[in-house]
């Protein structure tokens, strides 16, 4: 059964499918400079009508833990709603069509004869994706997570912020689990050009992206396009400067990682870590995984039936001391600390062996990604992406 971290990383589409060249990748559609030349002419006044920022609430898919967070968009004219999961891991906007109909039995479908603004731009030929798993043994393109999409154009809105003829991605058949997700689709938030979110900054929003992500038990979380929903933390809010790629992705360069006041020469480097809402846990290459449970406890060890994953018997997991603390640089060039506490450490039992209890952090092996942040560190940071500044915000809350 599942990993309780297989469902995050699925979601990063657009780096997943960026090392995959034998699947037709919906990241493959943009990486160069015109994303980035797009993004750093927004840091002029607006010319054209300015929209308001507006927020609209995110709920928690829990499952024994916190999965992924959600909420509403309308596509399509007059509106039709869908929720979708906001990944800053992915550029594009994927929802079930009509067509889609044993397969996605559990979601809406997007009625698109229904639409008067809908268009097929698809050249013929279908889309395929296949997800990420973060397993070793098949680590990407495992059929179990896959997606036949046709690519179409429509008009998209969340909050009320409208953007006409986006292109997106209707899927018309998936595999078995993605049926269980309690969303519809995912809605990839780079500002890469003709994205949703480029189009609301074309018309005047301010170009930013915040995140109030919050465990289930605390709710409220909520997303707010174009602006900083300042009533949600009283902390200081730091910005570090983004590794820009040209792809929109949230990357910041960390220094060192830290674990228990602790660390070594395997964790104190300079990497690259994404930062994926999408993404429920922590994903590190194999020798940063085992050098933090190294630091934790020798009982972490990985669980043979998953690959990638780790875990602890149940009884000894709730003692451990885990603090991990992120080092980075703000744009004035002081360090500063994202911590990922103690309680984020136990996952609860694996499906497959229930006195194995799973642990944060997964395992990329040894494939050259980079480290991916997510909910577990999003629990504990409102988060501002400034993709006009090129900034990534951090308030502790
Ligand atoms: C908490 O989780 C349950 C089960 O997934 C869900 O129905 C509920 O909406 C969640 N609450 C919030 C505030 O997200
Ligand atoms: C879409 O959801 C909103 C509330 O989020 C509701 O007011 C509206 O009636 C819904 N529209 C449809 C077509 O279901
Ligand atoms: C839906 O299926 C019909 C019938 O197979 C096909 O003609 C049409 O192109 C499909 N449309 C989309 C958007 O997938
Ligand atoms: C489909 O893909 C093939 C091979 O990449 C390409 O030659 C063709 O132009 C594409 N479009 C259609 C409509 O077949
Ligand atoms: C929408 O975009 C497509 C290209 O994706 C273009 O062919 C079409 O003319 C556009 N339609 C409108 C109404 O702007
Ligand atoms: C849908 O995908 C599944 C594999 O996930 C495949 O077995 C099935 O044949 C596909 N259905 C269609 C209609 O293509
Ligand atoms: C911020 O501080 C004020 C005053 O102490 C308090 O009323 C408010 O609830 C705090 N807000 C948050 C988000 O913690
Ligand atoms: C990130 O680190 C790389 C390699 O050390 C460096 O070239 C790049 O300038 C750094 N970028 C930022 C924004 O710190
Ligand atoms: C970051 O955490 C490490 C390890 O706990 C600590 O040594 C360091 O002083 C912290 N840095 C800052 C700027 O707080
Ligand atoms: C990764 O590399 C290390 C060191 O070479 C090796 O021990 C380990 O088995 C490799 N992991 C995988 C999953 O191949
Ligand atoms: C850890 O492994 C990755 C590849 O998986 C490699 O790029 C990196 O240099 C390694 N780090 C250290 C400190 O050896
Ligand atoms: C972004 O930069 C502009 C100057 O280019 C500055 O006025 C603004 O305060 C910055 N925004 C944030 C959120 O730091």
């Amino acid at each position: 059964m599942m990993n309780k971290s297989l469902l995050t990383i699925l979601l990063s589409v657009g780096i997943a499918c960026a090392t995959q060249p034998t699947t037709f990748s919906l990241s493959s559609r943009k990486r160069d400079d015109s994303g980035l030349l797009s993004r750093k002419r927004n840091v002029q006044p607006f010319r054209r009508r300015d929209l308001a920022p507006a927020s609209i609430p995110l709920l928690d898919d829990f499952r024994g833990t916190d999965l992924e967070w959600f909420g509403s968009i309308q596509v399509g004219t007059p509106p039709q709603n869908f929720t979708v999961v906001f990944d800053t891991g992915s550029p594009d906007l994927e929802i079930p069509g009509k067509n889609c109909t044993d397969a996605c039995a559990n979601q809406n479908l997007f009625d698109f004869d229904q639409s008067s603004t809908f268009l097929v731009t698809d050249d013929g030929n279908g889309t395929f994706i296949e997800f990420a798993t973060g397993g070793d043994a098949t680590p990407f393109g495992i059929e179990e997570w896959s997606m036949t999409l046709v690519q179409v154009a429509d008009t998209i809105s969340v909050a009320g912020l409208s953007v006409p003829n986006v292109t997106f991605f209707l899927i018309s058949n998936q595999s078995q689990p993605f049926s269980a997700d309690p969303y519809d689709g995912i809605l990839g938030l780079f500002s890469s050009p003709g994205s949703f979110f480029q189009g609301l900054i074309d018309q005047g929003l301010p170009a930013l992206v915040s995140f109030y992500i919050t465990p289930n038990a605390t709710g409220d979380a909520e997303l707010t396009l174009g602006g900083i929903d300042s009533s949600k933390f009283n902390s200081t809010m730091i910005f570090a400067p983004l590794v820009d790629d040209g792809s929109g992705a949230w990357i910041l360069n960390s220094t060192a990682i830290s674990v228990n006041g602790k660390t070594n020469d395997v964790l104190a480097v300079t990497t690259e870590m994404i930062f994926d809402t999408g993404t429920t846990n922590v994903f590190l290459p194999q020798n940063l995984t085992e050098a933090i449970y190294a630091l934790i406890s020798p009982e972490i060890v990985p669980n043979a039936d998953e690959p990638g994953a780790y875990g602890i018997p149940c009884d000894q997991v709730d003692t451990l001391p885990a603090v991990i603390d992120f080092t980075f640089n703000s744009v004035s060039g002081d360090p500063f600390n994202l911590t990922i506490p103690s309680s984020e450490l136990n996952l609860g039992p694996f499906k497959g062996n229930t006195s194995l209890c799973q642990t944060v952090f997964n395992s990329w092996g040894n494939l050259t990604i980079p480290p991916v942040i997510g909910g577990s560190l999003f629990k504990h940071y409102y988060t501002t992406w400034d993709s006009a500044n090129l900034t990534l915000g951090f308030a502790a809350i």
